[in-house]
């Protein structure tokens, strides 16, 4: 929405004056002529406004067709005031309105996709939509990223990360996930008996998931004040991603502090790179996903580009931090949740446990350990079902969009594909708001036989690329939590909102 309030100021300007008051040949005593002139100058501006008014009702109601919305947008603002504190309960009116439906914020004309069919569309097809980040994420990540990439050339650079993903490459990033979980367990575990009362677990969980993420990416190459300050340092760019922000980075803003902390990062980053590059020129073992990637480079079979700078390596890692560091905060605070809330779920977790790692809690799990772990993975399925941590993606429109053979989104238009609705259909997943694993454990089950609509991480050219490693890394944390701890869900009055 910051996209939307910046667009704001370069269409609202007004012309300043207009000189077409009519010709008198009467004398006119000087006071009265003044009077006379700035009753036209309010009259013609009055007249101006109004045919602006009514243009922009009129380009609304054209946009929006035979579309279930507001039949007037309200003027200039739409619906800007709702844009500001977006509540589950609005989304879902709007997606209940229909399958595709209009509304319009600040003059950006914005369609909301619910059904899977619409959605999957959205996501699939590149020619016309592609993915639109809040306007701070430019700034943010750089314009020069690699996410801001677009059709074919997206498409070559995303196949060479791939492959910091594959089977080997994962199972490669267990002993670092292992390691810091338990380290960061006990010191909570450690805190919680000195305090003594129950605690908070968003921050906690959100640095445990950034140190794992820096470790998992860039090893021992970051000095450990490198993964302190950027961990402190990554929630001013949390702040600054909000829908609705000030988009100047001037002194002040959030924005301007989001700034100040990629660079420290990206410094940091660099330096990462470069040290990675060192230790596989001396001939070390790959220890992280630098590491791997430097070896993938220098195979003789490999195929792709083989030069990337420092600047570019840190900002790979650092779209991987950007892109996973609130999903998957979400996604790991939900487990736990998930598990107070169903003992009876974490007794079944700590039953596998028991069986595949033949009571053994000492030793790092294993990727083929959990691949012995049906239910584990399940509980992994089903809690980011339940709570997807993206509940939409806003994608722009390229083009003029035949979504249906009906309707035809216009060019420059907002399309917003719901994940949720997808992933909460009743007749691919019975009694959808419950979380029940063993939907998943059926392989004729409803769930297992409409992959489609499992779009916890989208679909098409830009489907999460860190799957995977989201899903392992929190089956790791929720099976040694499960051996190290017991935890209740102390419910507050928020704790069962959508934030
Ligand atoms: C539970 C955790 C996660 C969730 C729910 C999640 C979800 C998503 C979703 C919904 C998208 C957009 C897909 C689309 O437009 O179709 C996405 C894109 C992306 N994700 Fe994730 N993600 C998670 C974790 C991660 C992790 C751990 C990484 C990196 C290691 C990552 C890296 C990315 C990247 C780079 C993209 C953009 C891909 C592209 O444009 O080609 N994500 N993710």
């Amino acid at each position: 929405m910051a996209t939307l309030v910046s667009k704001l100021s370069a269409s609202a300007s007004m012309p300043s004056s207009t000189s077409d008051a009519p010709v008198y040949n009467i004398p006119i005593p000087a006071f009265l002529a003044t009077a006379s002139g700035a009753a036209t100058w309010t009259f013609t501006t009055a007249a101006i406004v109004l045919a602006l008014l009514a243009l922009e009702q009129s380009v609304y109601r054209r946009k929006k067709q035979h579309l279930p919305g507001d039949n007037w947008t309200i003027p200039i603002i739409g619906k800007f005031a709702d844009s500001m504190k977006p509540t589950m309960e609005g989304y879902m009116k709007q997606w209940n309105s229909g399958a595709l439906s209009a509304i319009s914020v600040f003059n950006i004309f914005i369609v909301m996709a619910s059904s899977n069919e619409f959605s999957r569309k959205i996501l699939n097809s590149p020619n016309h939509a592609e993915p639109c980040l809040v306007h701070s994420a430019k700034q943010i990540l750089l314009p020069e990223n690699w996410v801001f990439l677009t059709g074919k050339t997206h498409v070559e650079y995303r196949r060479g990360l791939n492959l910091l993903f594959t089977r080997k490459a994962l199972g490669s990033y267990f002993n670092t996930m292992d390691s810091i979980t338990r380290q960061h367990l006990r010191q909570w575990l450690a805190q919680a008996t000195a305090d003594g009362k129950p605690q908070t677990i968003m921050m906690p969980v959100r640095d445990l998931n950034m140190v794992t993420s820096l470790r998992v990416f860039c090893g021992n190459h970051l000095p450990d004040q490198a993964a302190k300050e950027i961990s402190e340092k990554y929630w001013d760019i949390t702040l600054a991603l909000e829908l609705v922000n000030f988009p100047l980075a001037i002194p002040g803003t959030k924005v301007y502090r989001a700034v100040q902390a990629r660079k420290v990062a990206l410094t940091w980053l660099e330096l990462a790179a470069f040290r990675s590059k060192e230790a596989m020129a001396a001939g070390k073992e790959a220890e992280c996903m630098l590491d791997e990637w430097v070896k993938i480079l220098a195979d003789p079979s490999y195929k792709g580009r083989r030069e990337f700078s420092d600047h570019e390596m840190a900002m790979v890692v650092f779209s991987f931090l950007f892109a996973s560091q609130d999903a998957m905060s979400s996604g790991l605070i939900y487990g736990f949740q998930h598990l107070a809330d169903h003992p009876e779920i974490l007794a079944k977790i700590r039953k596998e446990q028991d069986k595949v790692r033949g009571g053994d809690r000492e030793s790092p799990m294993t990727l083929e350990q959990l691949e012995e772990m049906p239910y584990l993975r399940a509980v992994v399925k089903e809690s980011l079902r339940v709570m997807p941590p993206v509940t939409m993606v806003p994608y722009a429109t390229t083009k003029a969009f035949p979504i249906s053979d009906s309707y035809t989104v216009p060019a420059g238009s907002m399309v917003i594909p719901s994940f949720y609705n997808s992933l909460h259909d009743p007749e691919v997943y019975p009694d959808p708001d419950t979380l029940l694993p063993e939907r998943w454990l059926d392989p004729n089950s409803s769930a297992n036989t409409n992959p489609k609509n499992y779009l916890v991480f989208g679909s098409g050219p830009h489907k999460c690329i860190g799957l995977e490693y989201a899903t392992m890394n929190i089956a790791v944390v929720l099976a040694l939590a499960s051996e190290m701890m017991d935890w209740e869900h102390v419910l507050t009055p928020e704790s069962d909102k959508v934030q």
